[in-house]
This record gives C-alpha cells, structure tokens and sequence, in this order.
C-alpha cells in the first residue's frame, strides 16, 4: 500500500522554521524599538475587513482590488463579504475613525506589523501570504513628518545592518494640481492609445495614472516621455515637496527625486517613496509609502492630511542576508546511567527554574551520545548525574570548552553557569 501523499502548504506561503526566526525576531524588535523611540504607539486591527472597505480605499482600479484579494463571499443573501487585508492602511483607518482616537489627539502615530495576504504570482520575494511592518501619522500636513516616517524606516534598516539601499521620492500633487496632470497625460497617451495593451487602454478611462504602472516593454518604452506629476504641481504642492526634500537634507538622508514614482494604490498625494535594494532582484522595493490626505475625510472622518508607509518584512529580511544564529543553552543535563535520568531530569528543572536554559536527553542514549548532542544543541555546560553524583546529592559541571569539571550542589552549579563563581 503506498503511504498517503504529505500535505503540502498553500502556493505562495511560508514556513517559518527554528532556524528562521532568530532573524525574524531581531527585525520585530528593532521595529518595535526605533517606532517606539519616535514616539509611535502600536496598533493591532484584524486579520480581515469588509470587503467594501477596501473597495472605497485601496481603490477600484488597483491591482490589488481588481485581482489580489482573498476575498471570503457573504454566508447571507445580501450579507456582507469579507477580505484578508492586503495592505493595513484601510484597516487602521477605520480602527482610527470607529474608535474615534482623533477626538482624544490631533496627531495620532500608529506602528503595526503582521501578516498581508495578496493574491500574486508567487516568485522570489513576493507570496500570497507576506508580512508588513509600517506607521501611520494621521492629523498633519506637516512636511516634516513625510521626513520623519522616512526616517524611522532608514533608521530601523541600519539597526539591523541593511546597506546599499535607495531612496526615491515623488511628489503626486493634490486633487486639484492632479485634474491638470491627468489632462496632460491623457493627451499625451490619447494619440497612440491603440498601440497600448488591453490592460492600458482600460486604465486610460478608468484611472489614467495607473498606465504609468505597465509593466509591458513597450508600453513602458511610450511612457518615459510622459510628462510626470512633479512638472503640474501647485504652488503649495511645489513648496510641500522642497519642504520635504529640505527636510531630508537637513537629516542627513540621501535620496533621489524619480519622477517614474506613482505607486500601484489610490490614495496618494503629495509626497510617495520607495526604498530599494539591488540585492532583491526584479522584487526591489523594500517598502515604500506617502502621503493620503483626502482619505481620512473619504472615509467619513474629519479632513485632515496623513502620511505612512509599509515594509515588506521579507523583503528586509532577504536585504538583511542570510543570517544562522547557532543556537545556544546554558546546559545540557546528562544521565551518566538509567538510574540517574530522573536526577538528571530534576537538575534540569532546577537550573531552569533559576533562569538557566537547557535541554536534556530522552531516548534515553549512552552517556557518549548525549555528550555529542551537548555539543550540537551549543550547550556551553554539561550537567552530569551518575551513580557517585547521586550519592552526595550533587551534579557535575564540566564546560564544554573543556574547562576545569566540578562536582557541586546545584544551587552552586546555576552559579556556575551564570558566571557568579569562577
Ligand atoms: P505597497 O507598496 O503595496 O504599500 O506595499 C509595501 C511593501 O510591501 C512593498 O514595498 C513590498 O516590500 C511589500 N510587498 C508588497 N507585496 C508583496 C508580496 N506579494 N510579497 C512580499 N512583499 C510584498 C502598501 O501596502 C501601503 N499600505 C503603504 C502605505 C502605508 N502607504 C501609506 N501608508
């Protein structure tokens, strides 16, 4: 009889292995910390939303509505749908709104991270299920905090030693500098709209931005002559944007205007970034983000400006290089024959309970095999226990660097091991 076939996990998801997340953990705690050292407070939204929530947001003509969403139908005639959030913001804006946080401050900063679910060809660095880690600052139009959300990025990919990174910015306008753009680039594409792709032709009528976003040669070929948005801004979108770009000098950030910036969602205004690293191949944006002002007051909230962004976590992760953090105990309990393993296994006990980490044999293996897995589980001590040990109520503590060995009392041997005794 052939054995039944092994379950295998969803197309474009991840396991998350042992040896995976000493790396994880280090990214989740240099993000919690440099957030909180700017003064942003954590937010955890759910898993899935209203489907309609990320209609009115993230935007009808996106990629993202048009064809990503996991997207769970209503149980109900005429009940509601829902939808495993593809991106946060939508989320921590109702969050904001339904829990009226704007009445108790101005300016709300918010952090998150946690898992994405996009419906995309999966390939290096992009799955279906992914994780973000991100801020949102709602109630200013400051230009100083476009600066400071890039900034905190910057600072939490140095934390953990990611380099050779880029960032780009761009300046969309607002709605009213942008019904100027969206005539000049509708006229520009209008003469040769037919040789456009399917794809294109839709987006002409529907949102004409999101042609600049083609991914098609030649289509992208046509539109590098585009004009771009930064060329019809506004006087007071003008001065936002050198605002932002004085600001990111006077931090000692470097960047580079690209006016090919137009990001794949609906809300943006004013200022949109991306950071990038070559190391990630043809999946290069680490994470990327900007400004939302008309979203808030779109949501039925007060009109006030926002700005935010989002990282992709295994993005900055595979930027961060592989990275195999032996594991390491404090201990290894050894039995040295049958009738010490209980011994064994209550010295074990008692030098957990002092705070000391370790692991101990339950094959119940000769005393050589257990020496050897002391020395694969990165023990730095082996705590002994044999028929002599037994019989004075004590252990044996032999460093696995093969320091001097003692036989002690185990109050005295979690001394050892923490360094108090010589
Ligand atoms: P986004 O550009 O759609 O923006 O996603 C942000 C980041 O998530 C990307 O730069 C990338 O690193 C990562 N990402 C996106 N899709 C995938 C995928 N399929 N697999 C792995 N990583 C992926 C947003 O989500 C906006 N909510 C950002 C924002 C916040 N804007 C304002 N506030």
């Amino acid at each position: 009889m052939t054995p039944p076939a092994v379950p295998r996990r969803p197309e474009g998801t991840q396991d998350l292995l042992p040896e995976n997340l000493p790396a994880w953990r280090r990214l989740e705690s240099a993000v919690r910390e440099v957030f909180e050292l700017y003064g942003y407070q954590e937010v955890r939204p759910p898993l899935f939303e209203s489907t309609a929530l990320f209609h009115k947001s993230t935007g009808e003509t996106t990629d993202i509505v048009e064809k990503q969403m996991f997207t769970v139908p209503s149980r109900a005639e005429g009940g509601e749908s829902f939808t495993f959030r593809p991106e946060f913001t939508p989320g921590v804006i109702r969050l904001i709104l339904e829990n009226q946080l704007l009445k108790q401050r101005p300016l709300l900063k918010l952090w998150y991270s946690g898992p994405v679910f996009r419906y995309e060809r999966p390939q290096k660095g992009r799955y279906r299920q992914f994780h973000q880690f991100g801020v949102e600052a709602v109630g200013s139009n400051d230009p100083l905090i476009d600066v400071e959300t890039i900034a905190a990025f910057e600072h939490i990919l140095r934390k953990v030693g990611v380099t050779g990174h880029a960032i780009r910015i761009n300046s969309m306008g607002c709605t009213e500098c942008r019904g100027a753009y969206r005539d000049a680039l509708r006229a520009f594409i209008q003469p040769n709209l037919a040789l456009y792709c399917e794809n294109c032709r839709r987006r002409f009528d529907r949102n004409v931005f999101r042609v600049l976003d083609c991914k098609v040669p030649a289509d992208r070929e046509r539109n590098e002559q585009a004009p771009a948005a930064v060329d019809s801004l506004c006087e007071a979108c003008r001065a936002h944007f050198a605002a932002v770009q004085q600001g990111l000098k006077d931090a000692g950030l470097s960047f580079a205007v690209d006016k090919r910036i137009v990001r794949g969602l609906d809300y943006y205004t004013r200022t949109v970034y991306e950071f990038t690293s070559p190391q990630l191949g043809s999946q290069d944006a680490l994470g990327g983000g900007g400004r939302y002002d008309g979203l808030v007051a779109q949501m039925g909230g007060p009109d006030v400006g926002a700005v935010g962004f989002s990282a992709g976590t295994e993005r900055v992760l595979l930027a961060m290089g592989e990275e195999t953090v032996a594991r390491a105990a404090d201990f290894y309990a050894v039995a040295a024959d049958d009738a010490s393993r209980s011994d064994a296994f209550r010295a074990a006990q008692a030098l957990r309970a002092a705070g000391l980490s370790g692991d101990l044999d339950f094959e119940g293996r000769s005393l050589k095999a257990q020496m050897r897995s002391a020395n694969k589980a990165g023990a730095r001590f082996a705590v002994i226990v044999g028929s002599e040990e037994r019989a004075q109520g004590r252990v044996r503590v032999k460093p696995m660097d093969g320091g001097e060995e003692r036989v002690v009392a185990i109050d005295e041997a979690a001394r050892i091991l923490k360094g108090e005794k010589p």
